[in-house]
């Protein structure tokens, strides 16, 4: 069983939850930052991890989902300024999968991630970040040990899929 972890992060936080998915995995594993991923075959499952921006998948993400092999197992985990289980992340949860047709998405991970408070004050102003920013406010002490641990409990969720 061979895994790989990779993730793009802009300020640290899906790279938290990467580093906590990849040291509890029980397989063989790899962790590469999403632009030092050369090819995809021959891993048993791909966990990749991103920062909602814009409701969506980051530009820098789309080369990785577009080269997945056709079949390819993949886990998507993201981290996100709004709330936890609300319909803003599940829209960007949403159109990653919506980029993988040919591949096997096993299962779905989002956390919240705190947010640079100039960051907020800016995006509040513009109506179309108007919402996730205000929610964000509430986010600056994630991801914490509680969402760490949720991500690795996903992660063996997925891995008994694999197996
Ligand atoms: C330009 C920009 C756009 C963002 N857009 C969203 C968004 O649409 N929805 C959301 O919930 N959070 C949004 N965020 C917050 C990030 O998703 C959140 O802070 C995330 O944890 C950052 O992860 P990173 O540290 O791995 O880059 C945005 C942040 C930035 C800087």
């Amino acid at each position: 069983m061979k895994a790989l972890v990779t993730y793009y992060s802009q300020t640290g936080n899906t790279e938290k939850v990467a580093r906590s998915i990849y040291d509890s995995l029980q397989a063989d594993k790899e962790l590469l930052p999403v632009h030092d991923v050369r090819d995809v075959t021959g891993y048993d499952v791909v966990f990749c991890g991103f920062p909602v921006q814009a409701h969506s998948v980051p530009v820098k993400v789309h080369g990785l989902l577009k080269n997945l092999p056709d079949g390819q197992k993949v886990a998507f985990f993201c981290t996100h300024g709004s709330l936890r289980g609300g319909s803003l992340p599940k829209q960007a949860i949403e159109s990653a999968i919506g980029m993988v047709p040919r591949a096997k998405v096993l299962g779905t991970f989002g956390c919240r991630g705190k947010v640079d408070p100039q960051i907020i004050a800016l995006l509040r102003a513009k109506p179309e970040h108007r919402q996730w920013a205000e929610e964000a406010v509430g986010a600056d002490a994630h991801p914490d040990e509680a969402d760490l641990s949720d991500a690795r409990a996903f992660a063996a969720g997925i891995l008994a899929k694999v197996r």
